[in-house]
């Protein structure tokens, strides 16, 4: 393939990117995103603050935007996210208790009921648990909920839209050996004995200094597909753009059937959350393909 989605394709994957409704104007922007990339995720636009705004009242003008660019360009689309800490309305983040409970479980069925049908895979529940062996993080309003929100969670995305795939979505639980990970190996594990409907595991996989890119990360993608799950790569950036590390994320993407896409989180370097001087995507500022990019090709 010619391109990081035709050259996915040939193994039956996706090669996707976030996409910000504020860019589909920058003609440079949606021309590498429409040639690159064939999974789009809204990079803010179907968070919970940007489609309930106030409590019942839901506003899918800017998620709409970019789920119609997509798909009119013949690409698919993840939700991203419906039940997270961060990034809530302010009405919901003065909300506790069994009113949040019910304000969770109606935000859930609103959204999803919007774009049933449409959506490949939900990140239903987002950075759920805290860094470390301490399990649910404490500073979530939703885990003061109850310990049951995150399978509460799932269940009612079930119901709302019986065609999405399901996900856990987090950071810091791509290497192996750390506690986090296991954490919500775990949980994971424990749903599918219970059967508690879960589909896959995304990886956002931001690499960093802090959280460098690891060779268990394989061992990582392996051991949540064997507990009946896909694994999807969601939010991939890394800092100081090594050529050889985004290599080797694909290659260990590619080594475990059940890998079924994965998405870097921006299209150039202006563009990431990150900003420009980290370097961490495929492109640079100016739309170029970078070392990197060269790098993903081959491997894919
Ligand atoms: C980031 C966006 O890229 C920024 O534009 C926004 O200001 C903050 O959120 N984990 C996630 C993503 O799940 O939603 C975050 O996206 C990056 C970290």
């Amino acid at each position: 393939g010619s391109t990081l989605a035709a050259a996915a394709q040939e193994s039956g994957r996706y090669f996707g990117t976030a996409i910000a409704a504020g860019k589909l104007g920058d003609s440079q922007y949606t021309t590498i995103a429409n040639r690159e990339f064939d999974m789009i995720t809204a990079e803010n636009e179907m968070k919970i603050n940007a489609t309930e705004p106030n409590r019942g009242q839901f506003n899918f003008t800017q998620g709409d935007r970019i789920y119609n660019w997509a798909v009119q360009n013949g690409k698919r689309v993840r939700g991203h996210t419906l039940a997270w800490h961060s990034q809530q309305p302010t009405w919901m983040e003065q909300t506790s208790g069994s009113s949040l409970r019910q304000a969770m479980i109606d935000h859930i069925n609103g959204v999803m009921g919007h774009y049933r049908g449409k959506i490949y895979a939900w990140d239903v529940v987002n950075e759920a648990f805290a860094d470390g062996n301490s399990g649910g993080r404490r500073d979530s309003n939703l885990q003061r909920t109850g310990n049951d929100w995150i399978e509460v969670a799932f269940r009612t995305a079930r119901a709302a839209d019986p065609a999405a795939k399901l996900c856990y979505n987090d950071y810091n639980i791509d290497n192996w050996s750390w506690a986090k990970t296991q954490g919500v190996y775990n949980m994971v594990r424990d749903f599918k004995q219970r059967g508690v409907p879960i589909d896959c595991v995304g990886l956002q996989s931001h690499f960093n200094s802090q959280s460098p890119y690891n060779s268990n990360y394989r061992t990582t993608i392996q051991s949540f597909a064997a507990l009946g799950v896909d694994v999807q790569i969601t939010e991939l950036d890394i800092q100081g753009g090594s050529a050889q590390t985004y290599a080797a994320v694909v290659n260990d993407c590619l080594a475990v059937a059940r890998c079924t896409g994965i998405t870097v989180w921006g299209v150039r370097d202006s563009d990431s959350w990150l900003g420009a001087n980290t370097s961490p995507l495929l492109f640079d500022t100016s739309g170029n393909k970078k070392a990197a990019y060269n790098s993903v090709l081959n491997a894919l």
